[in-house]
This record gives structure tokens, C-alpha cells and sequence, in this order.
């Protein structure tokens, strides 16, 4: 009996004190002397001590900016779930003044909108900057100079909240720091949606690319058109075959594999994007990749049909949109004018990759087109296209982004190029005096194996190991520095041929994220393969905490 007693005591008593055992510094890691902070920093000046946060630790507001109050709200809710530490947030100190932190907005005009300055000392933290989404990215910083578990999400009151005493400037180097995500191909729900926004925010990147239609799936509704979703946003389920040898739908076969974003789910997307100042760009094929939008209304090809939607690869790429009759563009307009409505972003992206454009060399209503514009061939059909999608789309004071075939048969006025054939593309257009995307198969394509095949899960082909991904440098040599202005930034691509679940995408996404995020948001000189990866030990535990399934065989 008493054997038994001892036998619970001894197997109750030392799980809570296990639990405190396994933080951040029993994992090697010295939060006193360790910084360690992906992207790198601009300035980082190491200082002795460190700041405890506790009970009685005072968060001190100045600014009445309602988003740098949410900025501020977002910190002190991280800190009530995961270190159960109820901050008070005021305009002034009451009591002791012997441990705040103080975030407040100023004008420095060597912050930019998204720098900011912060001093940690032992009884004071001062976060600055110029506007709220610079005080969220100082936020950003300070999660990492805190244990590793803070990206947890349950409560962790066992963990010393403490962060070393350090001061930091710190600003971005490119505007456009962006990551697609292919929902198209496979579906992911809203949640993980939201998830990957996180995701990106941790990096500090601000440009959410989502690929809402392709070929096989439609995943937006458009309330103009519901067959869109009706219809195109479901395809055969074939996913037990190889994606390239998948058969088309049978006479009579149910379409079950989709799923599609309401506008309520979007709107509440968009809502979450923002709070972690991150623009979210909707992209809308055309006039290729679009057979499940053509499943749904043939009569906006050239032939007319029928289609189904593919449940796996289609090559080449020659059902598109008919560029000859003007009831395709009133279709596109319809649907681009919700889409606007939707977004508030300043982009929007128009696909125009991989068109095969023979079936426009057979009809004649885009012959006549041809004809009638005085257009030399079949390119310069699609760019009569883009142009014409660009009008409407600055109508409505939006920006077009493409992919870089928009160059050929001559590039829109005012278009940006998503260079993702190389960058030759994108020189080209930063040549022209247009603003450009630096995002090559060559470094920025996150659906390619990163380690050996044989011990991977399969990918699409091509090889982008995390080192590849690390050197890579969006702006090139021989643009000159005017040109060069046209470089906003580069973004990483995840196309989901061979990727259906979020585990999956977790997989292929990190830590490939952290190092085009470094390549992105710090300075070129900083660049240090070494002391990335030392860094990236910190990561890979700031990911477990956070329960993202990241490729470990990375370097
Ligand atoms: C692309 O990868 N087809 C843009
Ligand atoms: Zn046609």
C-alpha cells in the first residue's frame, strides 16, 4: 500500500519540474549572451544584463494610432497566453517606474515606414518607430530575443522571461517581401491560411501572393459567376496517381475534391493580413491556366467546349480565354471588379505565364482581332490582352503584376514583372523603366526538392537547397543603380502540384522562409552563411515551440 503511494508521489511530483527543465537555456542556448535574430538586424550593439519581464512590468503608449495601439495589443496578448503575464497598457506610469516598455512613434526620417529602433535596458525597454508597422516588426524582434517558447501556444509559466539588454536599428532593404502560395492545385483551408500569414509576419515579410485559379481549381466566389465555384472549384479525386498521369473526368463521374473561399472567408483573411501589416496580392489567371474557370463558362474560350476541370497535369497549356470576343473581357472585368472589392491591396496579379496560343492562330474571331488592332501575331495578342486588363484595372486605381512572358509582344504601361524564368526577365523590364519581382525558379521555388530525392517526399523536380536559397541576390550587377531602384523586392513561390496537405507545405516552406527572408529584408554585406545557420538553430526551436514541421536535413 505505502509502495504504491510512493510509486504515484514519485510519478506525479517531477512532471511540472520537467516541464521547467526543458526551456530555451537548458537547450544550449544562453538568453544572457545569445542573440539571435532571423532576418539579421542592421545594428546590433550587445549590452550587459537583461530585461525581466514580470508581474509588474508597464506597457507605455505614445501614440493614439489606432493600429500601433493594435500593435501593441498583440504583443501584450502573446505575453497573457504564453507567459501568463497580464500587462497593464496606459498612457503614463503609475507606481514604480522601474520596468517598462515603452513603445512610441517618432519622425526619423532614417526609419522609413517599416524601421524601427530598439533599446532594451535592464529596467526599460524603448521600442520606436515611425509608424505602426515598424513598431509590429521591433515587436517581431523582441519575440526572438525572448526563450524560444513564446511561439508556443500554450502557457508557459515555468519559462524566465527575460531578454538581454541590447540596442537595435534596424530596416528593411526591399519593399517586396513576398511568398506565394499555389490553393489552386490543392485546397488549404482558411485556418492554415491564417497560420502561413503567421508564418510569414515571424520573417517580417509583407506580400502574401495567393494563386486563387488555375487549370484545376477555382477558389474564390465570385457572386456573378457562382458556377466558378460551383463547378470549377471541384475535380475527380485521382490523388492516389501520379499528378502528370492523372485521366480527365468520365461522363457521369462525381467531382469531389475542392473547396473554395467565400467572401466572407476572404474578407476575414484580408482583416487578419492586416493586422500583421502583411498586403495580401489575389492572383487571377489569364489568359491561360484557367480550365476550371472555362469548365464552368466554355463560352469565353475560342472553341466553346466542353471542359471539365483536370484532376491532375495539363501541358501545354492551349484552353484559354478567347481574346478576339469582348464578352470575355466584360467576364474578366466582372470578376476583377469583386476581386478589387475584396482586396484593398495595390497589386493585382494577372498570371499570364505558359499561354500556348494555338488555338487563337485557329479563331477567328482573334484573327479578326489581330486584324483589326493592326497586331503583328499572337504575342502581341496577349500583350493587346494585358493592356487592355491594365486599363481596367488602373480604372480602378489598381497596379497589374505578371509573370515575365507579359513582356513579350510588348509590356502594359505601367505592369510589374514577376521574373520567374530567370532574372533576365526582370533586367529587361527594370531596363524599360518598369517595376520588377525577382523571383527565379533558380533560387525562389520552394516546390523543388531541398535535399537528396531518394530521401524526400516528392517534389516537382529541380533542386534549391537551403544554401542556394540563401545566396541568392535580387538585385543584379548589371542594372544600373536607377535601374535598380525598379527592384521592389523578391518572393519565394510554393506550387502545390505535389504538396496537399499544410504538413506538407510546412515541410517545403521552412526554414527555405528564413533564408530568403534574410535575403530580402538585410543588407548584402551582412550576408554570413555561417552565422546564418548558427542562428538557425534558435529557429529550428522557435519552430518546434510554434509546432510547424520543418525540413531538418537542411545544412
Ligand atoms: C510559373 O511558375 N509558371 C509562374
Ligand atoms: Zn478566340
Amino acid at each position: 500500500m505505502r509502495k504504491t503511494v510512493l510509486i504515484i508521489i514519485f510519478t506525479l511530483l517531477p512532471m511540472p519540474i520537467t516541464d521547467c527543465i526543458r526551456t530555451t537555456m537548458e537547450k544550449g542556448f544562453q538568453v544572457e549572451t545569445e542573440i539571435s535574430i532571423i532576418p539579421e538586424p542592421q545594428k546590433v550593439e550587445k549590452l550587459s544584463g537583461c530585461f525581466t519581464f514580470s508581474r509588474k512590468t508597464q506597457i507605455i503608449l505614445h501614440t493614439d494610432v489606432p493600429e500601433a495601439k493594435c500593435v501593441v495589443q498583440y504583443f501584450a496578448d502573446r505575453l497573457l497566453n504564453v507567459a501568463a503575464l497580464e500587462l497593464r497598457i496606459s498612457e503614463k506610469v503609475t507606481g514604480r517606474a522601474d520596468n517598462l516598455i515603452i513603445f512610441k512613434q517618432v519622425q526619423n526620417e532614417n526609419l522609413g515606414d517599416e524601421g524601427y529602433r530598439l533599446a532594451v535596458g535592464k529596467s526599460k525597454i524603448v521600442l520606436e518607430a515611425n509608424q505602426p508597422m515598424g513598431l509590429f516588426y521591433g515587436v517581431q524582434t523582441i519575440f526572438q530575443l525572448l526563450p524560444a517558447e513564446i511561439y508556443a501556444e500554450e502557457t508557459n509559466s515555468c519559462v524566465e522571461w527575460k531578454i538581454p539588454c541590447v540596442k537595435i536599428f534596424d530596416k528593411p532593404r526591399y519593399s517586396w517581401r513576398g511568398m506565394m502560395l499555389d490553393v489552386s492545385r490543392h485546397f488549404f483551408p482558411k485556418e492554415f491560411i491564417k497560420d502561413f500569414i503567421d508564418y510569414l509576419a515571424m520573417h517580417k515579410m509583407n506580400k502574401f501572393h495567393l494563386h486563387l485559379n488555375d487549370d484545376q481549381g477555382w477558389r474564390i466566389e465570385i457572386k456573378k459567376y457562382p458556377k466558378l465555384t460551383e463547378i470549377g472549384a471541384w475535380r475527380v479525386d485521382r490523388d492516389e496517381q501520379h499528378w502528370n498521369s492523372r485521366g480527365r473526368q468520365k461522363e457521369g463521374e462525381e467531382a469531389t475534391y475542392g473547396g473554395f473561399y467565400t467572401q466572407e472567408d476572404i474578407k476575414e483573411i484580408v482583416a487578419y493580413a492586416e493586422t500583421r501589416f502583411i498586403t495580401i496580392v489575389p492572383e487571377i489567371e489569364m489568359p491561360g491556366h484557367c480550365l476550371a474557370a472555362l469548365a464552368a463558362y466554355p463560352e469565353y474560350s475560342c472553341t466553346g467546349g466542353p471542359f471539365t476541370v483536370p484532376p491532375g497535369g495539363v501541358w501545354p497549356i492551349k484552353d484559354i480565354y478567347c481574346a478576339g470576343s469582348d464578352s470575355t473581357f466584360e467576364f474578366l472585368q466582372g470578376i476583377l471588379t469583386e476581386v478589387i472589392a475584396l482586396f484593398p491591396g495595390e497589386y493585382v496579379h494577372i498570371g499570364g505565364d505558359e499561354v500556348n496560343k494555338q488555338e487563337w492562330k485557329k479563331c477567328h474571331k482573334c484573327k479578326e482581332r489581330i486584324k483589326s488592332e493592326g497586331l503583328k501575331d499572337v504575342k502581341e495578342l496577349q500583350s493587346y490582352f494585358t493592356r487592355r486588363i491594365e486599363k481596367f484595372l488602373i480604372s480602378k486605381n489598381r497596379r497589374l503584376i505578371g509573370w515575365d512572358e507579359i513582356l513579350e509582344g510588348g509590356l502594359a504601361p505601367d505592369a510589374t514583372v514577376m521574373s520567374w524564368r530567370g532574372i533576365e526577365g526582370g533586367i529587361e523590364a527594370a531596363q524599360e523603366g518598369h517595376d520588377v519581382v525577382m523571383s527565379p525558379t533558380s533560387h525562389c521555388y520552394f516546390d523543388y526538392y531541398q535535399g537528396e530525392p531518394e530521401n524526400e517526399p516528392m517534389a516537382i523536380g529541380g533542386f534549391l537547397p537551403l544554401k542556394k536559397v540563401y545566396s541568392f541576390e535580387p538585385t543584379p550587377e548589371e542594372l544600373s543603380s536607377e535601374e535598380a531602384e525598379h527592384i521592389l523586392g523578391a518572393q519565394a513561390n510554393l506550387w502545390t502540384e505535389f504538396i496537399d496537405t499544410p504538413e506538407h507545405a510546412q515541410y517545403m516552406t521552412f526554414p527555405r522562409i528564413a533564408a530568403i527572408a534574410e535575403v530580402i529584408w538585410s543588407k548584402k554585406e551582412q550576408r554570413d552563411w555561417d552565422d546564418f545557420t548558427k542562428r538557425l538553430k534558435m529557429q529550428f526551436l522557435r519552430y518546434d515551440y510554434a509546432k510547424i514541421n520543418y525540413a531538418k536535413i537542411s545544412y
